[in-house]
This record gives C-alpha cells, sequence and structure tokens, in this order.
C-alpha cells in the first residue's frame, strides 16, 4: 500500500499540531481541515484512508460530519475515527450511530490512538466485505446466539434453504457447534457421514477434496457437518489453533464452490469462532427479547466493536419477534442504542412439527407463518449483498 493518507479534522490547532506531528513521525501522509464542514468536503475530494474527526468543533460538530460523509456514496468506506471530549457510553453510541468505527477519548495515549489507526487501516484493506474485487467468490455468512435455544440452528438452516430453493444460490450449511452439533437431527442424518474434522485435517484441501466430504442433502442445500461428538470437537479446535490456514484455507473452498456459506456458530467467544467472525462477511446475532439475552447481545456488539469490525458487517436478528415476552421491539432497540434489523415470526407449531418429522420448516412447510417469514429473510440478505456489491462497484454512468 501507498503511504497512507490520513485526514484531521479539528478546529484546535493544539490537537491539530500533536496529531500531524505523531502521524508524520509514524510514515503517514497528513491533510488538515480545521472546521466540519470543510472536514466532510475534503473527505470526499481527498479521498483519504483514514479520517481522524473532532467532536466539539463549532462549525459543524464531528457526529454530524461523519453522518453527512457517511450518506455520500463515496463516503461510506473510509475509517473515522472520533476524538472526543469524554468518555461516556452515551458519546459512544452517538459516535457509532453516526457512522464512527472507532473512538478515542482526550487525553489520548499516543500509542493507542497509532495502534487504532493501524489496526482500521489494516482492518480495511483485508476486509472481505470491503475488498475491492467483487467477483472473489461467494459471501459467508454467520449465525451467531446470542443464547443457547434462541433459534439460531433453525434459522441457519433454514435460510441455507431458502437460498437454496427460493433464490436458486449454490448453498453450503455448516455446523460450526464443535462440540455438540444439532445438523444430523435437524437434517434427518446419520454419524456416518463425513464432516468438519476431515475438511480441517486435510492439509492439501481443494474443491474436489471438499466435495467428498459434504452431504448433498434433499432440501437442495450442501452439508458440512459437525464433529460427531465433543472429543473430535476438539481435534479440529486444535487443529485451527496449529494451523490457522486450515480454517482460513476450507473457507476460501467454499467461497469459490458455493455462492453462500452459511455458518450456524456456537456461543463461546473463543479463537475459533473469533477466526469465524473475522472470515464472515456478514454476521448475525440472534436474539430474543428477553432481558438476558438482551444483556449478551450488547456485551456480544462491545466485544466486536472492539475487534474494529466495520459497522454494517453486524447485524441483529429477532427472533420469535412476536412472542408475548413483555419487551418489544422497540424497548430491545432502546436498551441497545441500535436499531434491529430483521425480525422472524414465533411459530411454535411450525418449528417443532418440523424437529419431529426431521423435514426442514423451508422444505417441510414452506408455506407457514415462519416459512414465509424464513423466505422474506433470505430475500433481504441476497439484497443486502447486491447492494454490498454495488456499492463496491465503480458507477457507470450512462450519457442518455
Ligand atoms: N421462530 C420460531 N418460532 C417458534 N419456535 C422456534 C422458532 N425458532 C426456533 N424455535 C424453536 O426453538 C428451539 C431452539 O431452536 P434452535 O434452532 O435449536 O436454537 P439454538 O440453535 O439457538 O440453540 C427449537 O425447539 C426450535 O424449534
Ligand atoms: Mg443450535
Amino acid at each position: 500500500m501507498a503511504t497512507p493518507k490520513i485526514l484531521i479534522v479539528d478546529d484546535d490547532l493544539n490537537i491539530q499540531r500533536i496529531l500531524v506531528f505523531a502521524l508524520k513521525q509514524e510514515g503517514y501522509e497528513t491533510v488538515l481541515a480545521s472546521d466540519g464542514e470543510t472536514g466532510v468536503q475534503m473527505a470526499l475530494s481527498e479521498k483519504p484512508d483514514l479520517i481522524l474527526m473532532g467532536a466539539a468543533m463549532s462549525r459543524l460538530d464531528g457526529y454530524t460530519a461523519t453522518a453527512q460523509i457517511r450518506s455520500n456514496e463515496q463516503g461510506t468506506r473510509v475509517p473515522i475515527i472520533l476524538v472526543s471530549e469524554e468518555a461516556s457510553v452515551q458519546q459512544r453510541v452517538r459516535a457509532l450511530r453516526a457512522g464512527a468505527d472507532d473512538e478515542i477519548v482526550k487525553p489520548f495515549n499516543r500509542l493507542e490512538l497509532l495502534a487504532r489507526i493501524k489496526a482500521l487501516l489494516a482492518r480495511n484493506a483485508t476486509d472481505p466485505v470491503l475488498a475491492a474485487d467483487v467477483d472473489a467468490g461467494g459471501k459467508i455468512i454467520a449465525f451467531y446466539p446470542a443464547k443457547g435455544g434462541v433459534g439460531t440452528t433453525t434459522i441457519a438452516i433454514n435460510t441455507a434453504i431458502a437460498l437454496a430453493r427460493v433464490l436458486q444460490k449454490r448453498v453450503l450449511v455448516m455446523d460450526a457447534n464443535l462440540q455438540f452439533g444439532d445438523f444430523r437431527v435437524f437434517l434427518d442424518l446419520g454419524l456416518d457421514n463425513a464432516s468438519i474434522v476431515n475438511a480441517i485435517s486435510e492439509p492439501d484441501l481443494d474443491g474436489d477434496l471438499l466435495r467428498t466430504m459434504v452431504v448433498h442433502h434433499e432440501t437442495g442445500v450442501d452439508v458440512l457437518l459437525a464433529p460427531p461428538n465433543p472429543a473430535a470437537g476438539d481435534i479440529v479446535v486444535e487443529r485451527a489453533h496449529a494451523a490457522p490456514d486450515s480454517l482460513t484455507n476450507l473457507l476460501k473452498e467454499t467461497r469459490r464452490a458455493y455462492d453462500y456459506t452459511v455458518i450456524d456458530m456456537s456461543k463461546a467467544i473463543d479463537d475459533f469462532n473469533l477466526q469465524l467472525f473475522d472470515e464472515a462477511d456478514l454476521i448475525f446475532v440472534v436474539m430474543t427479547a428477553d432481558l438476558s439475552c438482551l444483556k449478551n447481545v450488547r456485551l456480544v456488539l462491545e466485544t466486536l466493536d472492539s475487534l474494529g469490525y466495520q459497522r454494517n458487517k453486524v447485524e441483529l436478528v429477532l427472533n420469535r419477534a412476536n412472542a408475548n415476552t413483555g419487551i418489544n421491539l422497540a424497548n430491545a432497540e432502546e436498551a441497545l442504542g441500535r436499531s434491529v434489523e430483521f425480525q422472524i415470526l414465533n411459530d411454535h407449531r411450525t418449528a417443532m412439527g418440523a424437529l419431529n418429522s426431521g423435514a426442514p420448516i423451508m422444505s417441510g412447510r414452506p408455506e407457514s407463518p415462519l416459512g414465509k417469514s424464513l423466505s422474506a429473510f433470505a430475500r433481504e440478505i441476497e439484497k443486502e449483498t447486491i447492494a454490498a456489491a454495488q456499492r463496491r462497484k465503480p458507477r457507470v454512468v450512462t450519457r442518455g
């Protein structure tokens, strides 16, 4: 990468001087704007690789300036760090809502600031959602449970089937619950099938080999099963730990062979799951409307946030949305300080019937309320994937 260019927006001349000095010493190129309005203009005209945005400025504050940059098509990608005056949850939420990627509070430690800049620049260069190569292959979407039993496996499997059946996509659905995978129950499959243990243990995994390890399920999706028992699950963890490339390589092959790799994750925040978060293009955090779930979602969002992911990589899915829990969507959104992007209906009868018969909802009862809700969700995902790809493509202007 050429010398990264950093735009500093602040009306405090002292801060400007300190930042320019620190950044130049580190070898960055700097450009300066002394108020928010100029900052917005320069964000678009100078095309910086990163922006340090002062929060409190007299002419257009940093939050508004950030939101204005984000609302412009050219400004959706650039990492923005808000430099704020006080550390508070409200300020942080405000910064994130405006579209900032990170926030740092004055007086800041120079090394910490540099570390955050470095992390964001690296992330932006490698983030698969934002990578320049649109045709790099299929998308990886991960479903992460805010808590056990919220319906993550149900949603992952049925979204996969909907993408295959309704939208005619090539789909692999992968059970990453290494200890207690449920796919064999949900899909009525036996213990004798190959699993992720085989896929991750194969040093020369390629598309042909991968094909021998997936189950072609009658619903139209290919399935990569979880290990048959918890001990075999440990093999996967050890292998992924000893050779992190093995998981990366597996997902590279699935990207190549499928339009969508749908991953059903376990709740653990461990190395294996962190790597999955990293590889995923979209992370759907699945939740229900109850207090312990909301608490977990908050913690998960904080964790994902501290990993520096772009805000639009993480989305919330409220399952059993119309169940009578005493907490509604508005309460949940207020408690979380952000919006919940997707809702899936509560439909106990269909969900239970599917489990007992071994025929997933989207193949056995696609016209049920839950089936319709799940196919609508799959359509939204496809729309979003297309929109993300469009955002990365240079716009073609046709003159008529
Ligand atoms: N939208 C829904 N409406 C009714 N029941 C549901 C719904 N989604 C999931 N369930 C039921 O909730 C239980 C837990 O679902 P599961 O997918 O195994 O959750 P998780 O993978 O998060 O532990 C299952 O009995 C399932 O049938
Ligand atoms: Mg599950």
